[in-house]
């Protein structure tokens, strides 16, 4: 099987070409190299002859036909995104352009080379998106995101996805494209670019710095380990059924404020503090502006339909990337120095120039 994976050089994109290529699916990476990119994150299967890497922006419709073209792909899976809610709120401009004009070229040079193929079969363009499209739970455990929960997007990032979602289903209705979705959970795990929570608070207590938790601390949200992610997206773009959404969670559900002290009792242990505990850096910033209460996945779709479910707890997930962390300082170190990262960023909602 031949696979065209968008967004391969970062967090999830990349586990997802690294268990495919361990899979023995050749792997074509496209990726635009944005600066939430890492090309080491693909480093296990750079020199194996199964994967190739392109680089371009899925914006450019001549370079995604071409990568289309001399590739050949059976499945697409289109996981490249601008992903930083806090990024969307200073500047949502370029999460127009990558999430729906992005995913708007992807799908127009999809449809292209499939219909240019006689419609094989077995084509394939799974669409990666995320709960944050559904809005924002009450805290009652009963109430869950399934598949037919409305759409009710409040961040920029997530109203962009959502538009990309609504586009991918509109070409799967009017052009029958074969496509398949699949919306997830928050994820975690090794390669996590050092702007998101979970990084930032490893890196912060390894540098001896405030573990800042926005607002109080009470945002809900179910942690799914990045690599069983990855092992649920090559089934869906294997054995999804077409047209169809199917959710993906953790069944983990978590305050922020019990994530970060899981993640300080982890540290306590691996790398205790000459005094105190790593908890006593936690500090209380200014929340989030429209900070979503609670996600949580009713991941029963996946389960009974193709028998997958998450492999680690988040206790057994947080431990094996902290030691990550702790054991690739190489490839966090210069991360440090990109542009936006250790700021707080979309907290004073001044209108971008
Ligand atoms: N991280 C999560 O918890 C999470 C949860 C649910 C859904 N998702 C979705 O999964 C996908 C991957 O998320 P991630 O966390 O790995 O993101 P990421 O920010 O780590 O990586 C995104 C990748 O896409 C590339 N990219 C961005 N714009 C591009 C463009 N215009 N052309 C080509 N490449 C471009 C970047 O260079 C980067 O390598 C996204 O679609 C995101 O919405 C993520």
């Amino acid at each position: 099987m031949k696979i065209l994976v968008t967004g391969g050089a970062g967090f999830i994109g990349s586990a997802v070409v690294r268990l495919a290529v361990s899979r023995g699916h050749s792997v074509v990476n496209l990726d635009a190299l944005t600066y939430a990119a890492c090309l080491a994150n693909v480093t296990p299967v750079a020199d194996n002859p199964l994967y190739a890497f392109e680089q371009a922006d899925i914006r450019d419709r001549p370079a995604l036909d071409s990568v289309f073209d001399a590739h050949q792909p059976d499945i697409v899976m289109h996981l490249a995104a601008e992903s930083h809610v806090d990024r969307s709120i200073d500047g949502p401009g370029d999460f127009i352009k990558s999430n729906i004009t992005g995913t708007f070229s992807m799908l127009e040079t999809a449809r292209k080379y499939w219909v240019e193929r006689g419609k094989p079969n077995g084509f394939r363009f799974h669409h990666i998106s995320t709960d944050e499209v559904f809005g924002s739970l009450p805290a009652d455990p009963a109430m869950l995101f399934t598949e037919d929960t409305p759409y009710d997007p409040r961040s920029p990032y997530s109203a962009s996805k959502a538009s990309s979602d609504h586009l991918v289903r509109a070409w799967h209705e009017t052009y029958g494209l074969p496509v398949v979705l699949s919306n997830c959970s928050n994820n975690y795990g090794p390669y996590h670019f050092p702007e998101k929570l979970i990084p930032v608070v490893i890196l912060n207590t390894l540098a001896g710095k405030s573990l800042p938790i926005y607002g109080d601390g009470s945002n809900i949200r179910d942690w799914l380990y990045v690599e069983d992610h990855a092992d649920a997206l090559l089934l869906l773009a294997t054995q999804g059924k077409v047209g169809r959404s199917y959710n993906i969670g953790g069944e983990n559900e978590r305050t922020n404020l019990e994530l970060v002290k899981t993640i300080c009792q982890i540290l306590d242990r691996l790398k205790p503090r000459a005094h105190g505990t790593y908890a006593d850096l936690i500090t209380f910033v200014t929340d989030r502006p429209g900070h979503d209460a609670r996600y949580a996945i009713d991941p029963s779709r996946i389960r009974d339909e193709l028998g997958w479910r998450p492999s680690v707890t988040v206790e057994e997930g947080l431990e094996r990337t902290v030691r990550w962390y702790l054991e690739n300082e190489d490839w966090w170190r210069p991360l440090l120095a990109r542009k936006g990262v250790g700021q707080r960023l979309g907290a004073d909602q001044k209108p971008a120039q």
